[in-house]
């Protein structure tokens, strides 16, 4: 976050020695088998500060770190100076530097506890006073749609963090949902996604959230006019909009505009990243289908993790540990990617949640400095489901030629014990058995004995899992809004102390850009052959052949 060149500092130097001098040394089953307390050193317990109850317990024991690597690791975050830009967010100073904005969604999930001086912070209660509000109405059946029939249909119209963050969490917390409102997610600007969702919704009962920070982003604007063209055609009246069409949004000119009144409004702030806006007014469809309550518990979830990430020592802090073990394969292993595993079907939307979530923070080659890097910055986020995953990609993470560093998630208890909790025994048991497997993995000796004499040496090679492969484990009691907030808090936390270690910005997207000015440039040539002027061969063939084919 400094902008400095993370290689320079002398414990980035350190590490890239030991990584050198003692890689070989790493291995998982002699360091178990030297330590019998290694779980007890390299696992802690988180229990929130205050707030609704929250604890898990974070197993870090079958990561490639003793305890010099883990110290150095606390050195680099100690000169990359991580507490002291976690203080200045904490404070609103504007650590977001190219767009020159504070960064303060801790602000949006604060429980009076930090004073944080910024434009619009104590405008937080009120807004979350009208999300209650309305989010009454519209579940007790007092707000009423155009031909006085209660709403049970909500379409939450966003893209990026206006639309990921409210899917994750209403799919993780689904069980506590009201059954009776149906909630869609419109995002892409493909046609069929708002088609397909339209067939389905009766224009009396739905209502539109259109969900946009800026108000300008094309696919949602585009969808929110279509979805207004397709409710008016039955409503007629331009007057029915306001019982039909809410808005979450910074620009208040733009959706007055768009013709949703300013009552109809929820408000949040520059200060709120895409990518961090599920605590905001963006989490309204949250809202809508759990229910107020566990929107707060949600919230006061994350501020258990906020107040922890901020007051723990370092050798204590979960997501600073989380950050520099990460950063240890990132960097110094040449681990390319981070897989996310929770063994929970709820979170099935959890690792899509953080591709944006980290891809988008820390994907970066410059240093706010202005540099460019010399070492490898944000993962690839990647992930599903368990127990889906083993039946798809872990042949490739047990066996194949790349390190894939990967956190398990689970609850101990399921929403779900259906037959005396058979089903979620049998997940568990893979929770707990694929780290094992991936950790230690199995001898050609171990092989040989099972196949007996005269097994063919291809196949006594095919069956040998190395191991070694490395993993954290996160499990809890169960799965409750606070618990969900305080896990997504602790990975934002972790992606904002690996941003501040390798000197980027992670609250900036300009990558974004350059991609959709090119787009607009297209589209006004997409009419006739002749028009496609500027572009590479590649991009002019590709043009033509869809004018050739296209049939409109
Ligand atoms: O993908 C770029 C981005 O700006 C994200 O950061 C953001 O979450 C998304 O687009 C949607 O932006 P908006 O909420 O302004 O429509």
């Amino acid at each position: 976050m400094s902008g400095r060149l993370a290689s320079e500092y002398p414990s980035w130097k350190k590490l890239q020695q030991i990584y050198d001098s003692d890689k070989s040394k790493l291995v998982l089953k002699e360091l178990f088998a030297q330590d019998p307390q290694r779980f007890a050193k390299f696992s802690k317990e988180y229990v929130s500060p205050d707030g609704p109850p929250v604890t898990f317990l974070l197993d870090y024991s079958k990561n490639l770190i003793t305890d010099p690597i883990l110290q150095t690791l606390f050195s680099l975050a100690r000169e990359a100076e991580v507490e002291t830009y976690r203080d200045k967010m904490f404070a609103g100073e504007h650590i977001n530097t190219s767009e020159d904005r504070a960064v303060l969604h801790v602000a949006l999930r604060n429980f009076n506890d930090f004073q944080i001086q910024e434009a619009g912070a104590s405008e937080v209660q009120a807004v979350l006073a009208h999300i209650k509000e309305f989010t009454e109405a519209v579940r007790s059946g007092a707000w009423k749609g155009y031909t006085g029939k209660p709403i049970n249909t909500i379409v939450n119209i966003g893209i990026g963090g206006s639309d990921l963050g409210p899917v994750m969490v209403t799919e993780a917390l689904k069980t506590y949902s009201k059954r009776d409102l149906t909630a869609h997610f419109v995002s892409n600007i493909d046609g069929t996604h708002i088609a397909e969702t339209l067939r389905v919704c009766d224009p009396e009962t739905t209502l539109f959230i259109i969900a946009s920070k800026t108000f300008t982003t094309q696919e949602t604007i585009t969808n929110a006019i279509t979805a207004r063209e397709w409710f008016l055609t039955s409503a007629k009246d331009k007057a029915h909009v306001a019982k039909h069409f809410v808005a979450l949004s910074t620009n208040t000119a733009a959706v007055t505009e768009f013709g949703i009144s300013s009552a109809n409004m929820f408000q949040f702030w520059d200060w709120v990243g895409g990518r961090y806006s599920l605590w905001s007014a963006i989490g309204l469809s949250i809202a809508l289908v759990v229910g107020y309550d566990n929107f707060e518990e949600l919230l006061r979830g994350a501020h258990g993790m906020d107040k922890h990430f901020k007051t723990a020592p370092l050798e204590q802090n979960l997501p600073i540990l989380l950050a520099l073990v990460g950063l240890w394969y990132n960097d110094f292993y040449g681990a390319q990617t981070q897989l996310l595993l929770p063994y929970d079907q709820y979170l099935h939307k959890f690792a899509d949640y953080f591709q944006q979530g980290d891809m988008e923070s820390n994907g970066k080659f410059v240093t706010k400095g202005g540099q460019r890097v010399d070492y490898q910055t944000g993962p690839i986020i990647w992930g599903a489901a368990g127990t889906n995953g083993q039946h798809s990609f872990y042949q490739l993470v047990h066996q194949g030629t790349k390190i894939i560093p990967a956190d398990f998630i689970a609850p101990a208890t399921t929403h779900n014990p259906i037959r005396n909790s058979l089903h979620h025994r049998i997940l568990l048991s893979n929770f707990f058995a694929q780290p094992e497997a991936l950790a230690f993995g199995k001898t050609e000796e171990q092989v040989r004995k099972e196949l007996g004499p005269n097994a063919s040496e291809p196949l006594v090679k095919s069956k040998v899992f190395e191991g070694n492969r490395p993993s954290n484990s996160i499990i809890f009691p169960k799965l409750t809004p606070a618990t969900l907030g305080a896990l997504i808090a602790l990975y934002e936390h972790k992606i904002f102390t690996q941003g501040v270690i390798w000197g980027i910005n992670s609250f900036d997207q300009m990558g974004v850009e350059l991609g959709k000015v090119l787009a607009k440039n297209i589209l006004a040539q997409l009419g006739k052959p002749e028009d496609v002027t500027g572009h590479d061969s590649s991009t002019t063939g590709l043009i033509h052949y869809y004018q050739k084919h296209r049939k409109e």
